[in-house]
């Protein structure tokens, strides 16, 4: 039950800035970002808050990575001109919509997250029976709703987050969606629309209402985010009324998940910082080749002479994302025979790295040289952020009988 159509949606993401970046990055998270700016409405943002609930004795990692990455994610090709990038901290308003989604949250609900108790396990060194890292998911649940997102890309262990997300959204717009005279302001909106699209919109309702017909439902959402001369307010009752529901105040977001990066690290294990096994994005030359020549390979070649295994050996996973078929067949044929050594064998991947590198590394550098711009991109991110949290607060603290800003 998603109540903006796809193709309006908004997508939000963030990453916590926890060190610098690398190729399972790359080859996850951002390249999916870069391809997704070019079809919506995207916001990316470094969530330093989310950093600090792990991070809080030693936070200067936060403060180091936080620029850093942002010059990761430009050099990597996300684009200003198509995405917003901000930094969370600097949208006051995700902690405001945090505190009063706290208020409506059952405890229960986040006690029972998955990565509560598995985080707590896997960090044992830190202490995270704290407050704030309870709340961690409710704090992405208030940076998904206070851009009304309905798209957030994550990978699968964040879905469980976004299933929160909907779940509060849904309780939210249950308590404060409701309104005096709600059904006789939702006809009133109808007939703002002209004859013939409110005869479309009540033919479409009846159809989802009484025959369950999904696709109606679909051309009616689509119906009213065309029309150009209803109030936000009339729009969030004719898609209520349409579900048959109240007002729907902050939609559910929707997972996309992030298809799981193929990136090996150097020892065949999943590439992440914790395992010692990356190679990061500016990374030089001379430490990529350092670093793919020590790379272990097929055991059981341990002499030149000795045939191996393409199939057991990490090597052979870079050549699957680097190599074209030909270099493929030579790698095959020249390891099972022992006709080629393995430093052989490796070159041609590290020239690929060294390729694929290259491009980020001067992109990165020209942003490392001019910090002017780079501060220039996040404020008017956070700028155009905070433009849109704010409408969303306004609207929040209404249903909720706060006081206005004037
Ligand atoms: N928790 C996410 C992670 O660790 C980062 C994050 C914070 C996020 N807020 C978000 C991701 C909102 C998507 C949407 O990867
Ligand atoms: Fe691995 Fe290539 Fe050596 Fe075979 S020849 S073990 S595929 S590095």
């Amino acid at each position: 039950m998603s109540s903006v159509p796809v193709q309006h949606q908004r997508v939000l993401s963030g990453m916590r800035p926890t060190g610098l970046l690398h190729l399972g990055h790359y080859h996850g998270v951002l390249k999916n970002w870069v391809n997704l700016q070019n079809e919506y409405e995207c916001f990316f943002f470094v969530a330093d808050w989310h950093a600090l609930t792990t991070h809080y004795e030693d936070p200067r990692i936060i403060a180091e990575s936080t620029y850093d990455m942002v010059i990761d994610w430009l050099a990597a090709g996300v684009s200003p001109g198509s995405a917003k990038l901000f930094i969370q901290s600097r949208v006051p308003e995700h902690a405001e919509l945090h505190l009063l989604l706290s208020m409506i949250t059952p405890l229960g609900w986040l006690e029972r997250v998955p990565t509560y108790k598995d985080q707590q396990e896997q960090l044992k060194e830190k202490d995270l029976a704290t407050y704030g890292f309870l709340g961690y998911p409710l704090l992405q649940s208030a940076d998904i709703l206070v851009y009304k997102a309905g798209q957030v890309p994550v990978g699968e262990d964040q879905v469980a987050h976004v299933e929160l997300t909907r779940e509060v959204a849904r309780r939210f717009n249950h308590l404060y969606g409701k309104e005096p005279g709600f059904e006789d302001k939702a006809e009133a909106a109808i007939s703002k629309m002209g004859k013939k699209n409110a005869k479309l919109y009540q033919d479409l309702r009846k159809r989802y209402q009484q025959e369950g017909d999904q696709q109606a439902l679909d051309v009616a959402q689509a119906l009213l985010e065309s029309q150009q001369n209803i109030s936000l307010g009339d729009r969030e009752r004719l898609f209520g009324y349409l579900e048959g529901t109240g007002k729907i105040i902050l939609p559910e977001p929707q997972a996309l998940l992030t298809p799981a990066s193929k990136m090996p690290g150097l020892d065949g294990q999943k590439m992440s910082k914790s395992y010692n096994n990356t190679i990061s994005l500016r990374e030089d030359p001379d430490d990529v080749t350092r670093k793919l020549r020590t790379m272990p390979t097929d055991p059981a070649r341990v002499r030149r002479t000795d045939p191996g295994d393409p199939q057991k050996c990490p090597v052979w996973q870079l050549h699957k994302i680097y190599s074209s078929e030909d270099i493929q067949a030579w790698v095959q044929q020249g390891c099972t025979t022992a006709s080629n050594g393995c430093v052989d064998c490796k070159q041609p991947v590290i020239d690929a790295v060294i390729a694929e590198l290259k491009p980020i590394r001067d992109r990165a550098k020209e942003y490392i040289n001019d910090p002017g711009a780079v501060k220039a991109i996040i404020d008017e991110g956070c700028e155009a952020a905070r433009d849109v949290a704010r409408d969303t607060l306004d609207e929040v603290r209404k249903v909720m009988c706060l006081s206005q800003r004037q």
